[in-house]
């Protein structure tokens, strides 16, 4: 959401979460595109997991349309107000963030010359998950079917139950 209140809604694939305790995450964005101008400006965000049910959408948000247009709208996609934020999460996403903007990190080269990459971290401050996607207090990832980028033009894969195998890790 921009500081006038105009929503914004993108994937980002170069994502990940970085610390848990705080808890942050973060995403970068190759240029400086309406997601990062935004977080600037509010210090504000909200993360969405994109799963199967939603992945076209997902993808239609992706449009490079002018600022004023509302990526909700275009992808038929519906806002849920926030806790704690003023941006809107998105309903049909089954694990949403609120998140805190803790840096704004600008990418650069092996010689330190700065490149047009932008990390933005944040501190997730509110956790909303679908209570079905929890069984004794754990969360099961692959009832929520999320998708990943894979490589290619347009390949992407779906995680399932059959996709899980489990591994201890070493003392
Ligand atoms: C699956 C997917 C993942 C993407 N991941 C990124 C990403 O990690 N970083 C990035 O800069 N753009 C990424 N893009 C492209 C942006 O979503 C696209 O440029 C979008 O228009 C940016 O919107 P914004 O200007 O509203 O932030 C991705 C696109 C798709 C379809």
């Amino acid at each position: 959401m921009d500081e006038g209140g105009r929503s914004n809604l993108a994937p980002y694939s170069f994502f990940n979460a970085f610390c848990d305790e705080p808890h942050i995450i973060g995403f970068c964005s190759n240029g400086w595109k309406d997601t990062v101008a935004n977080v600037a400006k509010t210090r504000q965000f909200v993360w969405n997991l994109a799963t199967r049910s939603i992945a076209p959408a997902m993808n239609a948000t992706s449009a490079s349309v002018p600022h004023e247009v509302d990526e909700f709208v275009l992808a038929g996609l519906t806002k849920l107000t926030s806790c704690r934020v003023k941006p809107y999460r998105v309903q049909e996403s089954p694990v949403t963030f609120e998140c805190a903007c803790t840096q704004l990190v600008q990418l650069q080269d092996a010689h330190g010359v700065p490149v047009e990459a932008w990390m933005v971290f944040g501190e997730v401050i509110e956790v909303h998950i679908d209570k079905s996607l929890i069984t004794d207090g754990v969360y099961h990832t692959a009832q929520a079917h999320p998708v990943l980028r894979g490589g290619g033009n347009g390949e992407y894969a779906e995680i399932h139950a059959e996709a899980i195998f489990s591994m201890q890790a070493p003392d």
